[in-house]
């Protein structure tokens, strides 16, 4: 959007109006060739040009023509505040409709219309060439349903990325699980365990095929679900467990493991969110009997909505496809085997994907140098408590998130308040399913972790920003909670 805004001289004044008419705004930026900021051409100015005789068609504009050398501009880190000011007063008798933001070289770093304030999201969509190559491929293949052949090639390079399993694309996240839980025959009367720390989508999938959620704290060493507790809400009933590898955080998978073998029962990862990570050197979603994948708009790759159902074994993988697809025979045409469903992604979506598949490791790098410029300057303050880590497992790197020690909820839902007010899109830690009155009844006993990590956490933007933005984050952030804690530097 931003280069709808700027150019670069000499340029033909056609040229110009060409961009002053997809920014909307009446107004371009001159910029020079390091895109610092030299001037602005209004379509007044330009009016006035061709009333004293220029020929749109044929001049071209060098800095002498320029009309405005002193337009107005306020520095990147300007509060949000500010900059609405500026854009809802008039100034010298004049409203700015669009605010370029600059940096101390007066480069741009972005422009302000009332319409789009500078913001930093907490997650932005990366979608290249390749994804837009590959969408209109789908579409011109006339298959813009779940028919066509992205589906299926989606389905084999996850696998081939995953370096096995069976995988099954579905609808979204939520529908993954779903599939998962009625693919192993879990409904009426079962009960399924998983950690009080998750988004609602893992206990509603338990709630929605009919069986019961039975909700366990987590451990502080890990964020994920605590092994001791499951052991003691295993009972005659239990038939899965589900293990969330929360903000791409691995679980204890051997020892669930262990313990689904010995009881006889499955285990459906919650992998939402953990595309990329690995346990004990092996990527996550082959350690279970499914691994549910989301592809939602904010996940390490997306198809806008969208999940996978990884399955251990084919025959599984097989129930599933015949799930998701109103539980009709493939051999017979409107004869259905089983209670089925449509929880199908669209061809279309698939070929997204499969673009977003191939640019997984460029994702990864990018949110890694996020995360270890994040951990750089936050690590010396003590009362900071980041995602635990350890020896045998490695974040997938989804959503840079911190507790922050002592300070109460009431006070961290301040801090998200005045942090988007500067511009700077956070999220607080999912709201532990204690907490809500519809899970209540599932959870019996005591939830002092996940409570915690619940009330205190709080995510910061991790994808499309550079070092001066996470400089500007990272101020902005201790500014803030300096106010509501009194803290040591270390
Ligand atoms: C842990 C977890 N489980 C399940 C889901 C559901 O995924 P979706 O939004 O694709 O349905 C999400 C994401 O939104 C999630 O974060």
């Amino acid at each position: 959007m931003i280069n709808n805004f700027i150019i670069t001289l000499p340029a033909k004044i056609e040229k110009i109006l060409e961009k002053i008419n997809l920014n909307k705004n009446g107004l371009v930026f001159i910029v020079d060739k390091n895109k610092k900021l030299i001037g602005s051409v209004s379509d007044g100015d330009i009016r006035r040009s061709i009333l004293s005789g220029y020929d749109i068609k044929k001049t071209i504009l060098d800095k002498s023509k320029i009309v405005n050398t002193k337009p107005f501009f306020l520095n990147y880190k300007t509060d949000i505040k500010t900059i609405l000011y500026h854009l809802q007063n008039k100034r010298n008798n004049i409203k700015y409709k669009c605010i370029p933001l600059v940096d101390n070289n007066r480069i741009i770093k972005d422009i302000s219309t009332i319409e789009n304030l500078r913001k930093y999201p907490i997650a932005n969509l990366d979608l290249g060439d390749q994804e837009f190559s590959k969408a209109f491929d789908a579409i011109k293949s006339g298959w813009i349903s779940s028919k066509g052949s992205y589906v299926d090639q989606f389905e084999k390079a996850f696998s081939k990325y995953l370096g096995g399993g069976y995988s099954v694309t579905t609808s979204s996240g939520a529908t993954a699980l779903e599939l998962a839980l009625k693919t192993f025959g879990i409904g009426k009367g079962d009960e399924v365990i998983l950690p009080n720390f998750s988004f609602a989508a893992s206990i509603n999938s338990i709630i929605n095929v009919g069986a019961t959620p039975v909700v366990v704290d987590v451990e502080a060493s890990t964020w994920t679900i605590d092994i001791e507790k499951i052991k003691k809400k295993i009972s005659k009933k239990t038939k899965a467990i589900m293990p969330v590898h929360i903000y791409g955080q691995p679980c204890k998978l051997d020892e669930i493991n262990k313990i689904a073998k010995l009881k006889k029962i499955y285990v459906i990862e919650d992998a939402a969110e953990a595309l990329g990570g690995f346990y004990k050197g092996k990527k996550i979603g082959l350690g279970g009997d499914c691994a549910c994948f989301s592809f939602y708009a904010n996940k390490i790759i997306t198809t806008g909505e969208g999940g996978m159902a990884v399955f251990r074994k084919k025959k599984n993988s097989e129930t599933a496809s015949l799930i998701k697809n109103h539980g009709m025979s493939s051999k017979v045409f409107y004869y259905h085997t089983i209670t089925g469903s449509n929880f199908r992604m669209t061809n279309p979506q698939a070929a997204i994907g499969l673009a977003q598949l191939n640019r997984i490791n460029e994702f990864y790098k990018e949110r890694k140098k996020i995360f270890d410029y994040y951990n750089k300057n936050l690590n010396k303050f003590n009362f900071i408590e980041f995602l635990p880590k350890n020896n045998w497992s490695k974040n997938s790197l989804w959503l840079y998130t911190i507790i922050i020690k002592d300070l109460k909820k009431k006070y961290r839902d301040i801090l998200i308040k005045k942090l988007l007010a500067k511009g700077i899109e956070t999220r607080p830690g999912f709201v532990s399913f204690n907490q809500m009155n519809i899970y209540k009844k599932y959870c019996k006993g005591s939830f002092t972790v996940s409570k915690k990590i619940s009330d205190q956490s709080i995510s910061l933007p991790t994808t499309k920003i550079n070092y001066s933005d996470q400089d500007y984050i990272i101020s902005q952030l201790l500014n803030e909670i300096n106010k509501y804690l009194t803290f040591k530097k270390l």
